[in-house]
């Protein structure tokens, strides 16, 4: 007993022998596991969302029409785990084709992604490790020891079977055979759609030390007054106030208590606040999200019955810091056409655009969108543009023809990195890419753009170009479908923007530089990504890389039934600007690090034909080959044409010689002008 509590107290990792003496000493009936404090057998399993070790986003609710969910209890450097693998991994290879999902969940305070993903290559494990950080999900799932799987059943979320995968292990000692195959004796007969005689066995592992379970009774003294509601006043009131984007407001502790319920699962999913990026990799200046101990105080106190306790109430007394122009009077303010948001349904994306009233070209050093009605704004973005759009014609990337700036609620402007601005030309328009979200009373919105221009041309020019691929096709019924693009850089670059974007069928994203010297860095991981919320991720520190570096975006897809906004699983899908077809578009913020407002260095032919080469060179060896030519490409190849730029004979096309076949070709083409005229 007192082992135990002392290796659970200090973090050790307990596994020897002694252990199982103490165990013992603790008169467990063989087959009646001590429930873990708060955990009942008869408990729902609640949502959640964890991160793999390889940095994958997993949400239990996912797997809804499977027939079980498996999931052992692992932690690094415990042999019971390490020896229960092959026998956990053989019946996964038994049950997997059946539908049955099987992970590793991993809530050791000691083992960070790091060493999982050493443990993971180590030992051969090939199933994700779901990393429990906050420990909130081994809590409520009342975890004791590693090695322990639990069944869960996702008919009514509960935990159908729970104990060793076997009978083979002890501690220090093991057989070599086994005569009760407990988890597959289980999984028999949750396919048979029965539940398993037994459903709790005792289970032997090392314990996982988890300091909370013990202080439940401190957690009703977590001060609402002091901790709780300065927590969601600076996290969550920005949106959810009164006029606000989001559906209520936290305008009290009324409020809160309430939504309590709530609050926790949106946590436990990591929903809210709303924020996607992977914080383990990159650091972002607009980043949101609670921290490992605030997810936990906010979870430990809404479970411990959300008490009011003593004390003001910081949520009642909160007067919203919304001022319509933070930075102050911008020098242009451009309106929106009116738009009529109906009270229910689904509205399509709209583009509504401005005629530019200037008559001077201008340097923006910053933006601030003011939305008409902060309750049906979801997001927008901006843009403006040397020509002027059709009626009726714009779309998603037009916006970014000149990229200003992406709102959405709480990050209503965009000071631009200091000595960068973004040039506007007389003339033209601005562009919007307005979403708007139902709110269940119908409005008119008119939402505002407000500009603050430099008095003299700032240092450098701010530039953005996109990685995409217009020839991407999404099979049918897949997950994990990937397409990819990158840009390369020519000369020095300096990134500070990163705006990964797709639509309803994108899982997760990348952003990825590989230098001139090979190596590989992640600079953005967006591994739940949704369409809902289409952030723009600033880079805290802007990155410099050297000429010939190339930044890569990828993006994996899932086009099955099980993604409850896809519109329709059955279809290979193409490249499309409505959100029924697909997108992977990578916009990046930038400048050529060189470059400066009165030396231009900026050359727009090589900067489209490098985007065309960023998704045309499927294998990215940086030349066109025969085999990645399609449609009108690869005819003109084959005709000829095209075979005459391959100066090399090598049969494909480097950039430098595609580049200047086309340079050629506009030049004669201009000539051949010049001399009509
Ligand atoms: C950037 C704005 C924003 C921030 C910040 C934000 N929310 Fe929300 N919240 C929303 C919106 C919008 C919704 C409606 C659902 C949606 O659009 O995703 C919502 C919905 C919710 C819901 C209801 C869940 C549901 O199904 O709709 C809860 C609970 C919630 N938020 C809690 C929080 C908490 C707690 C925080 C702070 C830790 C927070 N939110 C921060 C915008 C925000």
């Amino acid at each position: 007993m007192r082992i135990i509590a002392l290796a659970a107290a200090f973090g050790l990792v307990a596994c020897s022998a002694e252990v199982e003496q103490a165990n013992d000493e603790e008169q467990l009936s063989a087959n009646v596991y001590q429930a873990a404090d708060g955990y009942d057998p008869n408990d729902y399993v609640d949502n959640f969302t964890l991160l793999d070790h390889e940095g994958k986003a997993h949400e239990l609710y996912y797997f809804q029409d499977s027939p079980a969910i498996v999931v052992m209890i692992q932690g690094n450097g415990c042999p019971i785990v390490r020896n229960a693998w092959a026998d956990y991994k053989a019946v996964k290879d038994e049950f997997s084709d059946k539908g049955v999902q099987f992970y590793m969940l991993n809530a050791n305070k000691q083992d960070n992604r790091e060493r999982l993903k050493t443990e993971a290559a180590e030992f051969s494990y090939d199933i994700p490790i779901l990393k429990d950080e906050t420990q909130l999900i081994a809590e409520s799932l009342g975890v004791k020891r590693t090695a322990e799987v639990l069944v869960i059943s996702p008919e009514d979320w509960s935990i159908v079977y729970r104990g060793p995968v076997n009978d083979r292990l002890g501690y220090g000692e093991q057989r070599s055979t086994t005569d009760n195959h407990y988890l597959a004796e289980a999984l028999k007969a949750v396919l048979a759609g029965e539940r398993p005689e037994t459903r709790i066995r005792r289970s032997k592992g090392c314990i996982v030390n988890l300091p909370e379970t013990a202080k439940r009774a401190e957690h009703a003294q977590i001060s609402y007054s002091e901790t709780i509601g300065p927590m969601l006043e600076k996290n969550c009131a920005s949106c959810h106030e009164e006029g606000g984007i989001a559906p209520w407001a936290m305008t009290g502790y009324d409020m809160i208590e309430g939504f309590a319920p709530m609050i926790r699962e949106v946590v436990r999913t990591k929903r809210m606040p709303p924020w996607s990026a992977d914080p383990h990799i990159g650091t972002f200046n607009n980043a949101r999200g609670l921290t490992i101990e605030e997810r936990q105080t906010l979870v430990h106190w809404i479970e411990a019955g959300a008490p009011r306790g003593e004390g003001p109430d910081p949520l009642a007394s909160r007067v919203s810091d919304a001022t319509e122009w933070p930075l102050g009077e911008p020098d242009l303010i451009v309106e929106a056409p009116a738009f009529d948001v109906p009270a229910s349904g689904i509205v399509d994306y709209q583009f509504p655009t401005v005629l530019n009233p200037l008559d001077r070209d201008v340097w923006v050093k910053a933006v601030t969108v003011v939305p008409g009605d902060k309750t049906v704004v979801h997001h927008a973005l901006v843009g403006s543009s040397e020509e002027v759009t059709k009626p009726g014609e714009g779309d998603y990337s037009d916006v970014f023809d000149n990229y200003l700036i992406g709102f959405v609620p709480g990050a209503e402007s965009y000071v631009y990195p200091e000595d960068t601005g973004v040039f506007v030309k007389a003339g033209g328009e601005f562009r919007f890419q307005m979403h708007y979200t139902t709110s269940g009373r119908a409005t008119t919105d008119r939402t505002k753009l407000g500009l603050y221009f430099y008095d003299k041309p700032p240092k450098h020019p701010l530039r953005q170009q996109v990685a995409l691929n217009l020839a991407l096709g999404i099979p049918p019924n897949s997950v994990g479908h990937e397409e990819k693009a990158y840009f390369e850089f020519d000369r020095p670059a300096t990134i500070y923007m990163l705006f990964p974007h797709s639509h309803y069928r994108g899982k997760s994203s990348t952003f990825e530089v590989v230098y001139p010297d090979g190596r590989e860095e992640t600079i953005l991981s967006v591994p739940d990504y949704d369409f809902n919320w289409q952030h723009t991720y600033s880079m805290e520190e802007p990155l410099s890389v050297p000429a010939g570096s190339r930044l890569i975006h990828r993006t994996q897809y899932d086009n099955t039934g099980r993604n409850i906004s896809n519109p329709n699983p059955e279809r290979t899908v193409p490249w499309g600007l409505q959100s029924h077809d697909e997108m992977l578009y990578g916009s990046f913020m930038f400048r050529w690090t060189e470059e400066t407002a009165d030396n231009i260095l900026h050359d727009p032919l090589q900067f489209d034909i490098r985007q065309f080469y960023g998704f045309a060179d499927r294998n990215m060896d940086g030349k066109l080959a025969r085999q990645e030519m399609w449609g009108r490409l690869a005819k003109s190849w084959d005709e000829g044409n095209l075979k005459q730029a391959d100066a090399d004979g090598d049969g494909a096309l480097s950039f430098a010689e595609y580049y200047g076949m086309t340079l050629a070709r506009m030049k004669r083409a201009q000539a051949a002008q010049q001399k009509s005229r």
